[in-house]
């Protein structure tokens, strides 16, 4: 069970009730055995392959020069080219399952503050005016979309992603829900999830997103040492960000993620050993945990980060060490590559079953076949291929006031590319590939076997292997996006990826 290092006083414990209540005695069991069946696992495995996977075994076998996918999607986004669009695009979404519930992802690319270290795609604005011109937009692409798609698609997971979500005034965050509630279904089974940096929130804007459904909020969090702040351009106390988890909390919000970086200039290992106590403290049932992905060439706000201040390859697999220590301890189950969750949460549930996927937030937990992106950059993901929307806002804004969907970049799957996505999903997923679901024809035995092999040789000793079923032992974590370029036909590694490790 969960080691408790919150603060004194009854919120938290409050909390921690609560979400224990929520669940039933079977569930509990199920959880913490598998749970306790992981641990042993991840023993048993260390004592047969004790350097296996120590910094320096890794080193050795080249790790750290790696620059790979994260793999939120198969193909990876680079290989999307100009020649799938909004043609393609106006298809898939006239051939979409009238019955199927979807997903939908809205991104809001605005934020009052830019962090230097951040990668994502977003601009500082420092008044509302190109917010309420997107939203316009936003209302526009939406009504066109709902040209193309059959009436009343029930959506069964959102997430508004960005950028930041809370740059909208509660009275923005109502018309966007008001649009989106015109063209779908979405209600209390829609699992809805909003990206929020705890700077730029207050009680208004919570209940306006509790009210337009919000069933999950994710906080940016990165370190919480002052240094490292200032180095990242990125000023956030433990108190502001302690304040917007109880205004959550408080509002009704059950499950809580928050971000987290490891890799950052000057970050030590008893500095972020005290962040991340301070993340337990604020109980969320989620983490991610993801490492710092220096790209200057592409996010061009990185220059100002001092590279000299990078913590080196040993220090980084450290701090991810660390982190893996503190909150396996503290009760918290690690998933895929770079998450924790607590064994109640969905995540955790879902990666138990086996029914964790991969999508561009990361893992998820939604088993959507369709996923409706929105807004610039944003993209769809269809049964046929993907459909970037044009990445840059004005060029967005330009095709939808045009009255034509934005889609500008894509790609067709074919049978192969399906299956060796699937693969990859499932090794990044559940450390395992299920040749029972893949039911594999003896041509696809052969046009894999290669990638399998590679597989075995990396892992040896760390499989275990029947004829339905491949699984790896827990610790082959560090290596997961490795194993997976086996199967990859697309990408050569590349400056443009983030480092594996
Ligand atoms: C859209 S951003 C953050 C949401 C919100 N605007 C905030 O600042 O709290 C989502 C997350 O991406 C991660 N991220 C951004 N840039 C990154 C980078 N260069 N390397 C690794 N993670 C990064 C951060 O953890 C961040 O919280
Ligand atoms: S971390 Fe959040 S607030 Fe900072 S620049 Fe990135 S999206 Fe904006």
């Amino acid at each position: 069970m969960r080691i408790w290092t919150g603060p004194p006083g009854g919120y938290c414990w409050t909390m921690m009730q609560a979400r224990i209540l929520c669940r039933t005695q079977a569930q509990i069991q199920t959880q913490i055995q598998a749970h306790l069946i992981g641990i042993k696992d991840r023993r048993q495995a260390a004592m047969n392959n004790p350097d296996m996977f120590s910094f320096d075994s890794l080193k050795a076998r080249g790790l750290f020069d790696k620059r790979l996918p994260r793999y939120t999607s198969y193909p990876p986004a680079p290989a999307f080219t100009d020649q799938i669009g909004a043609q393609f695009q106006a298809e898939a979404l006239a051939a979409l399952d009238p019955d199927a519930p979807i997903s939908v992802y809205l991104h809001i690319p605005f934020c009052e503050r830019l962090c230097w270290f951040c990668a994502c795609r977003t601009q500082g604005v420092r008044s509302i005016a190109p917010v309420l011109h997107y939203l316009d937009t936003l209302e526009a692409e939406l009504a066109l979309i709902a040209q193309h798609i059959p009436a009343r698609l029930k959506v069964r997971q959102m997430h508004w992603g960005g950028g930041t979500p809370t740059i909208l005034p509660p009275e923005l965050i109502a018309r966007l829900s008001r649009a989106l509630q015109r063209v779908f279904v979405i209600d209390a089974d829609t699992e809805f999830s909003v990206e929020i940096d705890p700077t730029l929130v207050d009680a208004a804007k919570v209940a306006a997103l509790k009210a337009a459904g919000m069933t999950r909020a994710s906080i940016g969090v990165q370190d919480f040492a002052a240094h490292v702040q200032a180095c990242i351009g990125r000023l956030q106390s433990y108190a502001q960000t302690r304040d917007a988890v109880l205004m959550l909390r408080e509002a009704g919000i059950k499950s809580l993620n928050v971000d987290l970086v490891y890799g950052l200039p000057f970050q030590s290992l008893s500095g972020f050993a005290d962040t991340l106590e301070q993340v337990n403290a604020l109980a969320p049932d989620r983490v991610a945990l993801f490492g710092y992905a220096h790209v200057p060439h592409m996010a061009k706000r990185q220059k100002l980060i001092p590279e000299a201040a990078l913590p080196d390859d040993r220090a980084r697999f450290a701090l991810f060490d660390k982190a893996t220590e503190v909150f396996t301890q503290a009760g918290m189950m690690p998933i895929g590559i770079d998450h924790f969750a607590h064994p109640d949460d969905s995540m955790a549930v879902a990666a138990a079953a086996g029914k964790l996927r991969r999508n561009f937030q990361g893992y998820t937990v939604d088993g959507c076949e369709t996923l409706l992106g929105l807004g610039a950059s944003s993209i769809s993901r269809f049964a046929d291929g993907f459909v970037q929307n044009s990445s840059e806002t004005g060029s967005y804004t330009r095709h939808i006031r045009e009255g034509g969907l934005a889609g500008a970049r894509g790609y067709h799957l074919s049978a192969q590319d399906r299956l060796r996505g699937r693969i990859i999903e499932m090794l990044m997923c559940d450390n395992a590939i299920d040749f029972a679901e893949l039911n594999l024809s003896p041509a696809q035995r052969q046009l894999l076997a290669p990638a399998l092999q590679a597989l075995r040789t990396e892992c040896r000793g760390m499989i275990q292997e029947t004829p339905s079923r491949l699984t790896l032992d827990p610790q082959v974590r560090p290596i997961l996006r490795r194993l997976a370029h086996f199967f990859d036909t697309f990408c050569v590694e590349n400056v443009g990826y983030s480092r594996v490790s």
